[in-house]
Order: structure tokens, then C-alpha cells, then sequence
């Protein structure tokens, strides 16, 4: 058995997901889940033969568990945390870390006073395309940093393939909450903090219901601009656009993934990178974290200034 022995709260489309990552990694096995519907908790519980927990306190009770992974909607992260974290167990939480800022700042006190180990999972950091785009802009690419832009445009929100009953609410659904963060993430990895947060979101009359379109700027320490566009319900398929223009060179992160380049006078041009697993490099970094080793962990720290930024750019 290896290192990370894991308990897991949520087990719906990530929760599994997740859960196939650390079955598959040499020095990680999940001992026992949990999951609020019963139907659901039953299906994985039988498809990957490990134990159902009728309670989710019986994987706080465990003593072999020294992992607890969080996979609920946003608005029950806060509470698991704090209970995993009071239990004694090193915690994985989904991102967005929590629903406020103020949730975010009772976790990251809570976990730092605990001295376990806290993390958020971002795996796009963990993917070839970012890993290139992270090498070259922090190796000159750009020349001067001019202007940070997402773009970040869903033919319909929620998507075909993501349907359940929070990701369209509004207070703890939609894109600005579920897609933004990841880059916020990366904004704050590459370039430091982001200040002089200005929002301007469209919202349906039905106040149940979340954003449809969102047009958003701040500024980094040294001034450049970032610019956050995103829109639903649009004729057109799903594009994300993460792009970073600077006075020598431009790179945009595409669908997650695909890495564009370019330098002064050429036109943007796909550039080819290693497939890497994202999920087994992140639990590679969960397993020297372990060891007491400098890993790259996103830690609650970061999950709390995404949240301060998503705060800002969701204020009504
Ligand atoms: N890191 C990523 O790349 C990534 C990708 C997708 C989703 N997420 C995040 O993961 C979380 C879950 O998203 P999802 O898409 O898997 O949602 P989902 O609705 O598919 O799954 C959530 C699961 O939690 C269970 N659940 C709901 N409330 C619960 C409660 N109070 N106690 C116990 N179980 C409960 C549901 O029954 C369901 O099985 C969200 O925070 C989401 O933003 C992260």
C-alpha cells in the first residue's frame, strides 16, 4: 500500500475522476468514501470495490486515512475542512476553496495552525501546455508584459455534460466560480497579486440563477492590466482563452491545454508539447509533500487570494 491513504467526501463527476488518479498511482490508495447521495455512494462503493461509509465522520474516525479529499459543492467545503482538519487529517479540497473570503480565512487559519498538510486542487498547473507556457514566459519570451487576458466563452451554461443541482446557482454555481479560479490561480503563480478588482456581471432576473456574462479588470503590482471576459448561451462551441501579450513575444493557453505562441512579427502558431498526466505529477507532489519535501502544492494560502478575487469580481 502506498503512502497517501485516502477518505473521500463527494464522489460525484471529479470525486471520481480524482479517485481514479490516486488508484492508479503506485504510492496511493483511497481506504473508504463518503458521499450524501446514497445511490451514488452505493455505485462507487461496488465499482471500485472500497468502503462505503454510512457516516462521514467514520473517515475522521479511521486511523489509517491520513488524506482527506473533498469533492462536494462549493458551499460544504468549509464545513468538512474544518472538521477533517480538527480530526487531525491532512486535507485536499476542491477549489473554490470555499463560498467567501471569510470561510477562506477561518480554513487557511485553521489548517496553518494545525501544521498538517492543506491543499487545493488546480491540476491545469500540473498539464505539458502550462508547463511550457510557465518555462517560456518566465524565461523572456515576452519581452515586457503588457496585458493579461481571459476569455472564457460557453455555447450554454451549465454545459450538456455538467448537470446537477448547484453548478447554475448563483450562490455557489457558475463559470465565474467553477472555470475562473483556475486562472486566477495561475495569474497569481506567475505574476503576484492582482489589485483594483472592477466588475461588471450580467445577471438573469431569476435570482436563483447564476451569471451569464461578466466583464472584469484588475492590475498587477508593476500596473499591467488583466482583463476577465466571459459569456453563456452563445452560438458558438465552448473556447477558453488565457493569453499573455507581451512587447517581444505573445503566448495564449487554449481549452486548457494547447499551448500558441508567438514572437514580434509572426503570427500565433500552435506549438506541440509532451501530453503529460496532470493528476499522477500532482500526487507525485502530494507524495514529497508527504515526505516533509519542497513539493509544487497549491495550499490553502492561494486558495484563500483566488477567493478574495472571485469575491470581487462576483460582488452585485
Ligand atoms: N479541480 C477541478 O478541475 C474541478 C473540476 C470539476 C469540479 N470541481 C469542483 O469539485 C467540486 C465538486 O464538483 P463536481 O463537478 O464533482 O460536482 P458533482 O455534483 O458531480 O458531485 C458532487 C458530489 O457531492 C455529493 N454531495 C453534495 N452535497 C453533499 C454533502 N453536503 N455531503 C456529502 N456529499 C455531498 C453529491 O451527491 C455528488 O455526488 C466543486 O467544488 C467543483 O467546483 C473541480
Amino acid at each position: 500500500m502506498g503512502k497517501i491513504k485516502v477518505g473521500i467526501i463527494g464522489t460525484g463527476g471529479i470525486g471520481e475522476r480524482v479517485m481514479n488518479a490516486f488508484l492508479s498511482h503506485p504510492e496511493a490508495d483511497v481506504l473508504e468514501v463518503f458521499d450524501g447521495n446514497a445511490k451514488r455512494l452505493a455505485e462507487v462503493s461496488a465499482k471500485y470495490g472500497i468502503a462505503a461509509a454510512a457516516d462521514y465522520r467514520a473517515l475522521f474516525d479511521n486511523p489509517d486515512i491520513n488524506l482527506i479529499y473533498i469533492a462536494v459543492p462549493p458551499k460544504f467545503h468549509h464545513q468538512y475542512v474544518m472538521e477533517a482538519l480538527h480530526s487531525g487529517k491532512n486535507v485536499l479540497c476542491e477549489k473554490p476553496l470555499a463560498s467567501t473570503v471569510a470561510e477562506a480565512d477561518e480554513m487557511l487559519e485553521a489548517a496553518e495552525s494545525t501544521g498538517l498538510m492543506h491543499a487545493v486542487n488546480f491540476p491545469t498547473i500540473f498539464g505539458g501546455g502550462f508547463l511550457e507556457l510557465e518555462r517560456l514566459a518566465r524565461n523572456g519570451f515576452l519581452g515586457n508584459l503588457r496585458r493579461v487576458e481571459l476569455h472564457c466563452h460557453f455555447e450554454e451554461w451549465p454545459r450538456k455534460w455538467q448537470q446537477n443541482s448547484w453548478i447554475s446557482s448563483r450562490d455557489q454555481g457558475g463559470f465565474v466560480r467553477e472555470v475562473f479560479p483556475h486562472y486566477i490561480q495561475i495569474i497569481l503563480h506567475l505574476f503576484g497579486k492582482i489589485s483594483d478588482v472592477r466588475s461588471s456581471l450580467e445577471l438573469p432576473d431569476d435570482p436563483e440563477w447564476c451569471e451569464t456574462g461578466i466583464i472584469a479588470s484588475g492590475r498587477l503590482s508593476n500596473g499591467v492590466p488583466v482583463l476577465f471576459n466571459g459569456l453563456s448561451g452563445l452560438g458558438m462551441k465552448e473556447e477558453l482563452r488565457f493569453n499573455l501579450y507581451g512587447d517581444e513575444g505573445t503566448l495564449s493557453l487554449r481549452n486548457w491545454s494547447e499551448l500558441w505562441a508567438a514572437r514580434k512579427n509572426e503570427p500565433l502558431q500552435r506549438i506541440e508539447v509532451e501530453g503529460s498526466n496532470s493528476y499522477h505529477a500532482f500526487i507525485d507532489e502530494l507524495v514529497k509533500a508527504f515526505e516533509g519535501q519542497p513539493a509544487r502544492i497549491i495550499s490553502f494560502q492561494r486558495g484563500r487570494d483566488v477567493q478574495e478575487i472571485l469575491d470581487k469580481l462576483l460582488k452585485e
